[in-house]
């Protein structure tokens, strides 16, 4: 993995002394809250409903077990002993008392770690696909890419304060894991019909209030020139993206008031500006951010583990995990293990300290010393022989982290909701519980097959409901809390948006509502056909009828 230079980690520690004395300055009272407020946020440091929230990112994903024994240690002391996981590659603390964010930032550079960039109107937090490196289908590895950037993007002098934040994704699959179409710019490793690597650049997807799939704006970019080109749609969106608007202020807007075709052109005619500056790295430099994602001495083992066979078969709790949260790896005998954060009941996406202590243990023992965190708010260990999946997976157990729910309606996505967060309408992680436990029995989650399921607290999206297949959406009905369905939306390489079925539904009617849409779906479905597929197959009218009766539907 990506290992610190001397500036990368002389401008980290940097930032630590500055933001020590900031903090000082306003526990003193020298500095006044609206002063402190853009001070903090340029340092990750969120003022939430009850407490500050801390914000740290995990580059496209990795993390070695110092980093996450380093995440574990802050949480038991600094935090109440947990920490959550979110939706892009991010990691959050919930309750960090002011003055210890100086010494946790510090904590945090001593493993290559910190909060720079993760919120502001500014080039967040680059994320990229968690099989990157492993997956059997893959072009290229979308992290040598993603760190490039998040190099090059790091406290850019032109880039700090964009028209609104700016998210980027990379992926290096035909199979899209990064909900790469709702990113301001997504990036698609392609090969054109000489073999050369290349990207299509997407721009303008987004979720919020107003959801956008990204448009094409280039079919085939050669690697070569990523920084130039993303620097040429960067400088676009900078001049014309409207500062007027807060809430039309995202690229998206810009693509959408523009048009595709012009944005393009002012894209190239910038570009061609740009190309001849040198912006774009010499082959040297690319090689060398390669070298730092070389792959490791992987063993020359068989594909068949009899071991592994025989107990899928002996013991059908471990077969119904090893089907659901286990993925193909590139080199045989391998394979790449999920790990679910959401045990039925739990809060999606969270982990204690305990549980990341031990997992960077069994990264250690099992996986190569690294692992992955995932946008669905999973952690993956990418390296595992098969030979010890069975005895990974009894480690698991023990640490209540062998939920065999991947991609299963009790996966689901949430975003920290009215229990945290001071812009939600509604509460999310007690949803996602209540559904979690109405869908527990694990044989039904398997015969519903396939399903995302994403919750937000509000319009803001968090949580990704436009994108998930079932969709909940937190609003705000004369104070109190309802919520609202949609479906069919999609994260993947064919993402689609959900479309809103009717009705808000109350709290104590919301999670029959999904039942209803899942008893629909059983009904109608043909063969072993997913839920999306159905959805697609049948259209919103079965399940609008299903929910509000032939009346109601004819009327909405
Ligand atoms: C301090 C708590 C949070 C605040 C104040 C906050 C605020 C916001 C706002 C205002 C937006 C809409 C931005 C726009 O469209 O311009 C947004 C979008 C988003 N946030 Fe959060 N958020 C918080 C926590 C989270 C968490 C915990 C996650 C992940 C679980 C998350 C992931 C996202 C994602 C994925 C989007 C939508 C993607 C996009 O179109 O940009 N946020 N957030
Ligand atoms: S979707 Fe709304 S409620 Fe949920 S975290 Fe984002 S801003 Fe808060």
């Amino acid at each position: 993995m990506y290992q610190y230079d001397d500036f990368d980690q002389s401008f980290v520690s940097e930032r630590v002394s500055q933001f020590r004395d900031q903090v000082a300055r306003r526990m003193s009272g020298d500095l006044t809250e609206e002063e402190f407020r853009p001070l903090r946020l340029m340092n990750g440091l969120y003022l939430q409903l009850h407490a500050y929230m801390l914000r740290v990112a995990i580059p496209y994903g990795l993390l070695s077990s110092t980093q996450m024994r380093k995440l574990a240690q802050i949480a038991r002391t600094y935090d109440r002993g947990y920490a959550h996981f979110t939706t892009r590659q991010n990691i959050q603390f919930n309750w960090p008392r002011l003055e210890d964010t100086p010494d946790i930032l510090e904590e945090l550079a001593s493993v290559e770690m910190h909060a720079i960039q993760t919120s502001g109107n500014c080039i967040r937090n680059v994320t990229a696909d968690q099989f990157a490196g492993v997956d059997p289908e893959e072009l290229d590895d979308s992290r040598v890419w993603a760190e490039l950037i998040r190099q090059w993007s790091s406290l850019h002098p032109e880039f700090s304060f964009l028209p609104r934040k700016f998210k980027i994704a990379v992926t290096g699959s035909p199979h899209d894991r990064t909900a790469v179409k709702f990113h301001d710019i997504g990036l698609i490793l392609k090969r054109n019909a000489a073999g050369e690597a290349g990207f299509e650049v997407l721009v303008g997807g987004g979720l919020g209030r107003t959801p956008m799939i990204g448009r094409t704006v280039r079919e085939f970019l050669p690697a070569a020139y990523l920084l130039s080109y993303l620097e040429a749609v960067l400088r676009v969106y900078n001049q014309l993206g409207r500062r007027d608007n807060k809430f039309k202020a995202r690229i998206k807007i810009l693509v959408h008031e523009t048009g595709i075709e012009k944005l393009r052109d002012l894209v190239e005619a910038e570009w061609e500006g740009l190309k001849a500056e040198g912006i774009d790295l010499p082959d040297e430099e690319l090689q060398r951010v390669r070298g730092h994602f070389t792959d490791p001495e992987y063993e020359n083992i068989s594909d068949q583990d009899h071991t592994f066979q025989v107990k899928q078969f002996e013991n059908p709790t471990f077969g119904r995990w090893v089907r659901s949260n286990l993925a193909p790896h590139k080199k045989p005998g391998y394979a790449v293990v999920n790990i679910s954060l959401k045990p039925i009941g739990g809060a999606p996406g969270d982990a204690t300290a305990a549980q990341m202590e031990a997992i960077a243990d069994l990264a250690d023992e099992y996986s190569l010393g690294e692992l992955r965190v995932a946008h669905e708010q999973n952690l993956v260990f990418a390296d595992v022989k098969k030979s010890d999946v069975y005895a990974l997976w009894q480690r698991l157990d023990e640490i209540q982290l062998s939920t065999p729910n991947l991609g299963l309606i009790s996966d689901i996505i949430a975003c920290p909701g009215l229990d945290y967060c001071s812009l939600a309408n509604a509460r999310s992680i007690p949803v996602a519980q209540r559904i979690q436990r109405r869908f527990a029995d694990i044989k039904r989650q398997f015969d519903i097959g396939p399903l995302t399921l994403n919750i937000s607290g509000c319009i803001n999206a968090c949580g990704h409901h436009h994108a998930g297949h079932i969709g909940i959406l937190g609003v705000d009905r004369r104070g109190e809390e309802y919520y609202q369905l949609t479906l069919g939306g999609s994260a993947d390489e064919n993402a689609a948006i959900g479309k809103i079925v009717g009705p808000a539904f109350s709290s104590a009617e919301i999670v029959n509502a999904v039942e209803a849409v899942i008893e629909t779906f059983l009904k109608l479905r043909k063969d072993s056909e997913t839920f999306i597929d159905a959805y697609r197959r049948v259209g919103v009218t079965p399940f609008k009828k299903a929910l509000f009766g032939e009346k109601q539907h004819a009327a909405a």
